[in-house]
């Protein structure tokens, strides 16, 4: 049966017409679930970071809540370092790039090597407590650009503010089996028990070009990643910049010297 044009012109239209009202509603009906699994996997990478998780292991939603009853989030304005009770965000839902990118919440980043642009005000810092209710470890948040794309992470360090317990990256866009290598357990395995800082509270770790030696005779250098100097030399930027006064330096500062107090 030969139909018109006209027909053929309304039963596609119907059929995009109908397509896209399913393809939304999904989309908007699953927005929570979405928000719901990027908070859990944040969750997660910071377990991983602070070794309460072992880099591999897959963990429910319910063992994930479970762990991270012994992490506390804490608000610190970029700026200052100081802890705010009032900031306008929820640390459940709060993206560091979406807050970086608004303009009431972002600002144009100061100079730097890490490839920032624009900087969140606030930045949510997490404490890993003891069973005494004593801070263990502070996870801060890291990003920086590597070769292709804006790496996003955490850094667990002891609660001495130097030690290095560990490192994750929840997000990037590095070479898998190049830069994608940060991602790789071995590897990541390196940074535990090296110094973030020198003896003059300077930020010292770095990610050199080939091998460095045990963490106890070589604490402020890391093993390069092979056929990826450029995305090596992005994660040692984006250590300088979050250790140092522009980042979270004097948030560290001054929880080391609460510490003493
Ligand atoms: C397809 C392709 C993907 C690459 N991906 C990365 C990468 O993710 N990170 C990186 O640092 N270098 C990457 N490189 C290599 C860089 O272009 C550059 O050669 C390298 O960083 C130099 O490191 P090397 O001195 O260790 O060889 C890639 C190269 C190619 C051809």
């Amino acid at each position: 049966m030969q139909r018109s044009v006209g027909y053929i012109i309304m039963f596609a239209t119907l059929i995009c017409v109908v397509c896209a009202v399913l393809v939304s509603s999904a989309a908007v009906g699953l927005k929570d679930r979405q928000v719901e699994n990027q908070a859990l996997d944040k969750q997660l990478n910071i377990l991983r970071a602070s070794g309460l998780a072992l880099p591999t292991e897959q963990l429910s939603r319910e063992e994930i809540q479970s762990r991270f009853a012994t992490v506390k989030a804490v608000v610190v304005e970029l700026q200052t370092g100081n802890v705010v009770e009032d900031a306008p965000i929820d640390v459940a839902t709060f993206s560091v790039q979406k807050a970086a990118g608004s303009p009431d919440l972002g600002y144009v980043a100061p100079d730097n090597n890490a490839g920032i642009s624009r900087l969140s005000k606030y930045q949510v810092v997490y404490q890993v407590l003891g069973e005494d209710g004593g801070v263990q470890m502070v996870v801060i948040p890291i990003k920086g650009y590597g070769l292709w794309s804006t790496l996003y992470g955490f850094l667990a360090l002891d609660r001495d503010t130097t030690t290095i317990r560990g490192i994750t990256y929840y997000q990037h866009g590095e070479t898998p089996g190049l830069g994608g290598e940060v991602d790789n357990p071995l590897w990541k395995s390196m940074w535990t028990g090296r110094k973030a800082y020198d003896e003059n509270w300077a930020p010292a770790i770095t990610v050199i070009k080939g091998q460095a030696g045990p963490a106890s005779s070589d604490p402020y250098r890391v093993d390069g990643l092979s056929g990826a100097t450029i995305t090596s030399r992005g994660v040692s930027n984006m250590m300088e910049f979050w250790l140092g006064e522009n980042g979270l330096g004097p948030y560290l500062k001054a929880f080391r010297e609460g510490q003493k107090g």
